[in-house]
């Protein structure tokens, strides 16, 4: 009996210690990968952990090497998409660094910037909610879209405070004035990047990071060194830094940045000035770290995907959209949408299109979410009245979707393919094919309401 119980006991020591180990070595593998290679870092570049699935996996689009018909060229997706269990892409790369940083300040919450469809906002929203945070979200006009009514009424289902302003000036203001009067919050600029050199770098530091993880995984011949990687440019966060981590390792990689955003933030000044000061900031703490500069040789600003505005949808963007979710995104489970990776996948198709560039191994740097959401939205029984009284206005006469757009009566709409589902366009649902789409009423109707600019 006692040589039984010494046995269990044994065997439940052997199990505890496993655990552990297993804690230890999973807690290492997500630590960051440039606390690795400068262990100065490690105690003084405030992080927490965040992402739930990295390093971010690489697939290669083959459906769309064969649509360009490419001659020795290779397209790689770096799926960062997929870095979260709920809300993947380029933010919380950010906030690792940034929400570190508040959590060492003992902030009881956050506050930030951005357009009323901002991705931004929604991330915040659903880590504050997850770290026991408040979060408030100061907000502009952009032009309206489902994923702009949707995103609205996430913010407020994850339990942020909704404020809202005519223009980007207004708003700055205001959230400003809240710093001021709120000291316990703390104020992320839009999109977590410098604006006009100030705030902090850390949100790019997030992609100097990311950069080193594409490193590790081109050394270990998971992944051809690519000769260019095409990225978005908002804020220009993302792109700064992962510029800035292809420089210190010395990789010679040219960057497509598509401006994705106002000139006055997205221009090549804004670039460099952000990828230098976030070097700089990681040298105050190491030394050792290579004292290297971006310059303009190292990227390629394209402009004339945005659109007359931020977030407006384009022809171009559309159509990138629904061609790479025909080809690879239903196979792959990713989804690109129209104010971003749209833009960037149509710059990247015009770039295929040449044949000078038809042997280039090309990457996409996914940056949206494609993890579903409608489960959230559901729970939000679509109920626009319980916003501020001001946001009213996004959703009293407007209806983005089939069965608004069909008057399907309430009671079948979940029946409806379109319920809950932005992407799948009325006319899809209608089976009408993209070529005849413009003889089609659902095509139609829908572009009566959704502005789709010949950009
Ligand atoms: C999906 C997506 N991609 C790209 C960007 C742009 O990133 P950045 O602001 O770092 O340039 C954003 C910014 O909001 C975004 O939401």
């Amino acid at each position: 009996m006692i040589q039984k119980s010494i046995f269990f006991s044994e065997i439940l020591g052997f199990i505890k210690v496993f655990l552990l180990l297993h804690v230890l070595f999973y807690m290492e593998r997500k630590e960051p990968i440039l606390f690795k290679v400068y262990p100065n870092l490690k105690n003084k570049v405030p992080w927490i952990s965040l992402l739930t699935n990295i390093p971010t996996p690489i697939d290669r689009l083959t459906a769309l090497e064969e649509k360009f018909e490419l001659k020795g060229g290779e397209i790689y997706i770096k799926r960062d998409d997929k870095d979260h269990n709920i809300y993947g892409g380029n933010k919380l790369r950010k906030f690792e660094f940034i929400f570190g940083d508040a959590v060492k300040k003992k902030k009881k919450g956050m506050a930030s910037i951005g357009g009323i469809g901002t991705n931004h906002g929604l991330a915040c929203a659903i880590v504050t909610k997850d770290l026991g945070l408040k979060c408030h979200l100061f907000l502009f006009p952009q032009p309206l879209t489902w994923h702009v009514q949707c995103s609205l009424l996430l913010y407020d289902h994850f339990g942020a405070k909704l404020h809202l302003s005519k223009g980007f000036l207004g708003l700055t203001l205001k959230s400003l004035l809240f710093q001021i009067t709120h000291p316990k919050y703390y104020l992320m600029l839009p999109g977590g990047t410098p604006l006009f050199g100030l705030g902090t770098s850390l949100g790019t530091v997030g992609f100097i990071n990311a950069f080193f993880e594409l490193n590790d995984q081109i050394k270990k011949n998971e992944v051809p060194k690519p000769d260019v990687i095409f990225v978005a440019g908002g804020s220009t966060g993302t792109a700064a830094g992962l510029m800035a981590g292809c420089k210190l390792l010395g990789l010679e990689i040219k960057f497509m940045i598509v401006a994705v955003g106002a000139d006055f933030i997205a221009n090549v000044s804004t670039i460099i000035k952000n990828a230098n000061k976030a070097i700089k900031y990681l040298r105050e703490f190491d030394s050792t770290i290579p004292d290297v500069n971006v310059t303009e040789d190292d990227f390629e600003l394209i402009e004339g995907f945005l659109g007359s505005e931020y977030g407006i949808k384009t022809i171009r963007s559309q159509d990138a959209v629904d061609t790479t979710n025909q080809l690879e995104g239903k196979k792959r489970d990713f989804k690109l949408e129209t104010t971003y990776t749209g833009k960037v996948m149509a710059a990247l198709f015009n770039y295929l299109e040449k044949e000078d560039n038809k042997s280039k191994k090309v990457m996409f740097w996914n940056t949206y979410n494609s993890n579903d959401l409608a489960s959230y939205l559901k729970e939000t029984h679509f109920n626009w009245k319980k916003l501020p009284k001001k946001f009213h206005k996004f959703y009293e006469n407007t209806h983005f979707q089939c069965w608004e757009v069909k008057n399907c009566p309430e009671k079948d709409r979940d029946k409806c393919h379109a319920y809950l589902n932005h992407e799948y366009r009325c006319w899809l649902v209608n089976k009408c094919s993209r070529e005849k789409r413009n003889d089609c009423k659902a095509f139609k109707d829908l572009s009566n309401i959704i502005k789709l600019e010949d950009a």
